[in-house]
């Protein structure tokens, strides 16, 4: 039986789109990397495991239905189901909503609520926190906002600096994302089988 489809959203470095493809029995096959950064990591990333992908830049177009009516266009002629934001940073529109209601999940560098939006891990670093984390969630139309899947705490140690905190943090986002892609594709699919 061949795998459901997956697109991975991202605009930086990548290192969750590695963590993604190097995970072992993928419950989906990513077929795609939808980019909103020309030159950003990821993209040759996607490249070197030979992963299609789409890059474009949100300013070549005059609103964000446009945008999105691309990036809609792309997954869909790909045959992509799930959606999966990995330092996607930008808020997803409504026409991508409610095309992949329920079938778009992202990480998140912290223990949401809080720290949302941009450099989580900075913003807990600054603030002193002697815990942050990592959430996985489902997408809604809020900066960080949807339903919660799963949260691993991550320990701030009093000689951490942001270099070393991002660090401890990106390992467990590394395992827990595949993790729960896994347990949430399949549980999908046991959902839908008759
Ligand atoms: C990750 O830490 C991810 O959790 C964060 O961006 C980083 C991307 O790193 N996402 C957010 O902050 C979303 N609000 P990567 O490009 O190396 O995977």
């Amino acid at each position: 039986m061949s795998k459901v489809k997956a697109a991975v959203f991202a605009s930086g470095t990548g290192s969750n789109f590695e963590a993604i493809m190097k995970s072992e029995n993928l419950a989906c096959e990513i077929v795609l990397l939808v980019c909103d950064k020309p030159g950003a990591k990821v993209i040759e990333k996607a490249e070197q495991f030979g992963v299609q992908t789409f890059v474009l830049n949100p300013k070549d177009f005059s609103s964000k239905t446009e945008y999105e009516a691309e990036v809609l266009q792309a997954v869909r002629s790909h045959d992509v189901e799930w959606i999966f934001l990995a330092g996607y940073m930008r808020l997803v529109g409504k026409s991508l909503l409610e095309a992949y209601e329920g079938k778009m999940l992202n990480i998140h560098p912290s223990l949401l609520p809080a720290f949302p939006g941009k450099d989580a891990i900075g913003q807990a670093f600054q603030a002193g926190a002697n815990v942050t984390g990592v959430t996985v969630h489902y997408i809604d139309e809020g900066m960080d906002t949807g339903p919660i899947i799963a949260q691993e705490k991550v320990p701030v140690f009093p000689g951490d600096t942001e270099t070393s905190l991002k660090a401890r943090i990106q390992a467990v986002e590394h395992v827990l994302y595949p993790r729960v892609i896994n347990e949430v594709v399949c549980l999908s699919e046991f959902n839908t089988v008759d």
